[in-house]
């Protein structure tokens, strides 16, 4: 049977070693569990009898207790198990979440404080034998870094996804809340199996409809199927509700009618769903109304939210993606302008979610400059794994890479070592409570996500979310193992060409730093020459700046000062030309066409090295690709083969327009050996 990539990494093929299944099928004759009626366990009691029936080809009964006998698992929630999840504010509440499997008695024993970890730990235990691990001896003990990991649907109720690029939405509205379409089940144990807690339906860009009661229906039952898997969901809401279905006159948030409102609304949600998570919110940011509408602040929007919760236990993530049409500012600027002030003077549900970087998910950027300045504040880190800006899903682009690159990232906010992810647990400013949010890549094509790769970037959102100090590599690894194939040399190729790829593309798209050049609205392909207007300004022309003298935007003290919003040590590092890293030079200076850089080679000659061999690169993508084929199913072999053809196709098109494009400023020849024949 062709495999069609429905199952994702949950495949449970057959193992192919003989040996190591027999060593497997004698650990794992049956599932023992005290709690057969709790839906959590049941749902790991299923995972574990499904997943072992495929790889072991074997059938594994579920019994009530293991009493006295050996060679099982055991599933136990035990409130007083010991998992070690640090010793920051949120530790209590990660190490329910955590499990631990060891081996007692002759079986191997799953443990979470709660249902939950439980579940948690029936997924390591697969992924333990779908990598080919030893059961011998087990002792694994794992607890999340990051309290709440959500996936952030762009998903619209009609069926649209905002730059989503793998089919249509799969909730089906119209038929909720009767039929349950067996995808979501689906999809809540692909969630599960990477930890993933919850999920925001809709788009940030929301319509008022998901408030009403009829939805508010269809969202309980989507929600009754994401339940046993640990999975809340949340809702986008849009701000002016309390006038579109309430009727008012105003959605001001210090309006005691607005506030009666969304106290009403909130309850009606809590009763129809108990286990609500919270609210997202995109306020006064690209056409959306705000609190800004009646002159209020977003902590005054933010904080109405929260009271609106109430005691119930949800969150109000409040975005922080915004900018004013303000063509004498830097739009770089805008987000921590907006923001930085009102550190501080959030309400305790609240937390402000930000992108990894102060623009917008370009293929390369430098961290966001309000992590480390808001440490009042408790930041959700949003990443994108729908590749808006990263080629649709034509391009093979394993995302793991980068947002390593932002969690990563030093901020220096206390000192050397205040990395991006030690804001986001809560760690460096102790804060309760953390959360990361990715943007999912999910769509109804079969596949879920278009590109059979771009699974990989739905798994590594999931696992960094967990774990952030796994390594792009090790989950590459894993992933294949799990999806691709178990063939030893293939896994070392995939894994290979899934860390280079994200490089690869920033080369022959956006090298040294350029950012924003793509084509303008639908952010695919090309478009450098696109120049700013009075009324467009920040257009891509705006964003690298090229004339006759060099390429690249200031944001030093001599320009825009953007920099100036990051810590005095980064300040020095990006704003010296000498040691600014080379992948963001574009971003802060304007560079002459002839001056030398770092690597011996001129501005000019080192953008057309890297356009062409990035583009170059993609060949060699193809070739690694065609050397796996044994070891992979003809259908996704095939399927992943023409999309490379397409990308090396898109790739000669970035390279030629934006080669081309800058010559015209630069005028000094394509350098050899890239000199097209003449
Ligand atoms: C980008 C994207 C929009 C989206 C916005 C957001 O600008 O192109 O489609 O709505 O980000 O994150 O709110």
């Amino acid at each position: 049977v062709a495999d069609d990539g429905y199952r994702l990494w949950l495949k449970y093929d057959l193992l192919p070693d003989a040996a190591q299944r027999k060593a497997y099928q004698r650990s794992l004759r049956f599932i023992a569990t005290e709690e057969r009626t709790n839906p959590t366990l049941q749902a790991a009691t299923a995972e574990l009898q499904r997943g072992l029936n495929g790889l072991l080809g074997q059938s594994v009964p579920v019994v009530g207790r293991s009493s006295g006998k050996k060679g099982g698992i055991v599933l136990r929630v035990d409130p007083n198990v010991r998992i070690d999840a640090g010793s920051g504010a949120t530790a209590a509440a990660l190490a329910k979440e955590g499990y631990r499997i060891t081996t007692e008695k002759g079986n191997l024993v799953v443990t979470g404080q709660r249902d939950a970890g439980v579940l948690y730990g029936a997924f390591a235990l697969l992924r333990h034998l779908q990598t080919g691990q030893p059961l011998a001896g087990i002792s694994l003990s794992s607890a999340p870094k990051i309290q709440y990991r959500f996936l952030n649907h762009w998903d619209n109720q009609n069926g649209t996804i905002e730059r989503g690029y793998a089919g249509a939405s799969i909730w089906q509205w119209y038929e909720l809340p009767e039929r349950l379409d067996p995808r979501y089940t689906d999809y809540a144990r692909a969630n599960a199996s990477i930890g993933i807690n919850g999920v925001v339906l809709n788009n940030v860009n929301a319509s008022p409809r998901y408030l009403t009661t009829e939805y508010l229906g269809k969202i309980a039952a989507l929600a009754s199927v994401m339940r046993p898997y640990g999975i809340r969901v949340y809702l986008s809401v849009f701000w002016a509700a309390p006038k579109v279905l309430g009727g008012l006159p105003t959605a001001d948030p210090l309006d005691p009618r607005v506030q009666q409102w969304w106290k009403a609304k909130t309850d009606e949600i809590y009763r129809t769903i108990p286990d609500f998570g919270g609210f997202l919110v995109k306020a006064n940011s690209e056409g959306q109304p705000g609190p800004q509408d009646y002159n209020r602040t977003h902590a005054d929007g933010a904080n109405m939210l929260a009271a609106a919760l109430g005691n119930h236990d949800g969150l109000v993530m409040w975005r922080a993606f915004v900018y004013k049409a303000d063509v004498n500012n830097d739009r770089f600027r805008a987000s921590y302008d907006e923001f930085k002030p009102f550190d501080g003077q959030f309400a305790d549900k609240v937390l402000v979610q930000v992108k990894n970087g102060p623009l917008d998910f370009q293929a390369r950027e430098p961290f966001h400059p309000l992590f480390g300045k808001m440490p009042q504040t408790p930041l959700v880190l949003e990443v994108q794994i729908t590749q808006e800006y990263l080629g649709f899903a034509t391009h093979l682009v394993y995302l793991a890479p980068l947002f390593k690159e932002c969690l990563d990232s030093d901020t220096y906010a206390k000192g050397p070592g205040s990395t991006v992810a030690k804001i986001v647990d809560g760690s460096l400013d102790h804060h309760a409570i953390s959360a990361i949010a990715g943007v999912a890549n999910i769509g109804s094509d079969r596949n879920w996500t278009g590109h059979p790769i771009a699974q990989a970037n739905w798994y590594a959102f999931g696992r960094l979310a967990w774990d952030y100090e796994l390594t792009s590599e090790a989950i590459a690894q894993e992933w294949t193992r799990m999806t691709l194939t178990a063939e030893p040399k293939a896994v070392a190729t995939i894994t290979d060409m899934m860390v280079k790829s994200r490089d690869i593309y920033v080369r022959y798209t956006t090298p040294l730093g350029l950012h924003h050049i793509m084509g303008h609205g639908v952010h695919f392909g090309p478009e450098p020459w696109l120049p700013s207007t009075p009324r467009n300004r920040w257009t891509a022309a705006f964003y690298h700046s090229a004339d006759a003298q060099g390429l690249g935007f200031d944001r030093t003290a001599s320009g825009s000062n953007a920099l100036g919003q990051y810590a005095p040590q980064i300040q020095q590092q990006w704003g010296n030309r000498q040691t600014c890293p080379l992948d963001y030079l574009m971003w802060f200076q304007h560079v002459g066409w002839s001056q030398p850089l770092r690597t011996g080679k001129t501005l000019w000659n080192e953008l057309c090295y890297r356009y062409y061999t990035g583009a170059d690169s993609v060949l060699w993508l193809q070739q690694q690709w065609q050397q796996v084929q044994p070891a992979l199913d003809p259908t996704l072999f095939a399927n992943v083969q023409a999309r490379l053809q397409t990308q090396h196709k898109e790739a000669l098109w970035w390279r030629d327009a934006c080669v081309l494009y800058f010559q015209t400023f630069a005028r000094q020849p394509i350098p050899a050996p890239f000199t097209p024949p003449t």
